[in-house]
């Protein structure tokens, strides 16, 4: 493959987008974030790295809390609305019609429509530059009931999640195989 070097950017693909709900006293907000991830599985440790300037941003400071909601092909729209509209201008439930229900473990709303909400406690905040990344322990996953077979096995890949790559939101494609297939024997 011949390459083309560019200088240094944020090009890794594709990214879970998540909607994030946070709330300090009355104030309550949804915003879309793509730089998130897992940092560590025993403590479950995630991170959104959010800029200064998010109306989110002081919730989240404030109350040290928020809930990362997984989207799907039935979000979308809201999903790409909550990164383009402030909630300082309007209320992006309402305009988006989001239901919400209350954490067990935050208290921040969770996203009825998702089908899988983590909900996180920020246990550091590191300035990187463009954004603030808040280090956060996953204190509880909620999980869309109709999703988990009899087994108590999670069928993920039901929830018609979407993904976000380099400006564009994608809709999941084929399974193309699981966990070690390349070394199970038959
Ligand atoms: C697909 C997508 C991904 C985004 N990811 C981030 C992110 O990771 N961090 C961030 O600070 N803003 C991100 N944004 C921008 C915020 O969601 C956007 O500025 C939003 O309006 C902030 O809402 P608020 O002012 O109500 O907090 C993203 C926007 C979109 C559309």
């Amino acid at each position: 493959m011949e390459k083309i070097t560019w200088r240094g950017g944020a090009m890794l693909a594709p990214l879970p987008v998540c909607l994030v709900t946070c709330r300090d006293g009355e104030k309550e907000n949804v915003f879309t974030v793509a730089w998130t991830g897992i940092l560590n599985t025993i403590p479950a440790k995630t991170y959104i790295s959010v800029r200064k300037e998010r109306f989110s941003y002081e919730l989240i400071k404030n109350s040290r809390e928020f809930v990362l909601n997984l989207t799907t092909e039935a979000l979308a729209r809201a999903t790409d609305f909550c990164g383009v509209r402030s909630g300082r201008d309007m209320d992006k439930f309402k305009e988006m019609q989001l239901k919400t229900q209350k954490a067990t473990e935050v208290g921040c709303p969770l996203l009825s429509d998702s089908p899988v909400n983590l909900e996180c406690k920020v246990t550091d905040i590191v300035e990187l530059g463009s954004h603030d990344m808040f280090i956060a322990d996953i204190v509880a996953v909620d999980v869309d009931k109709n999703l988990v077979d009899e087994n108590e096995k999670l069928n993920l890949d039901k929830a018609k999640l979407i993904a976000y790559s380099h400006g564009e939101y994608f809709k999941l494609g084929e399974k193309i195989g699981k966990f070690g297939y390349t070394v199970k024997k038959n």
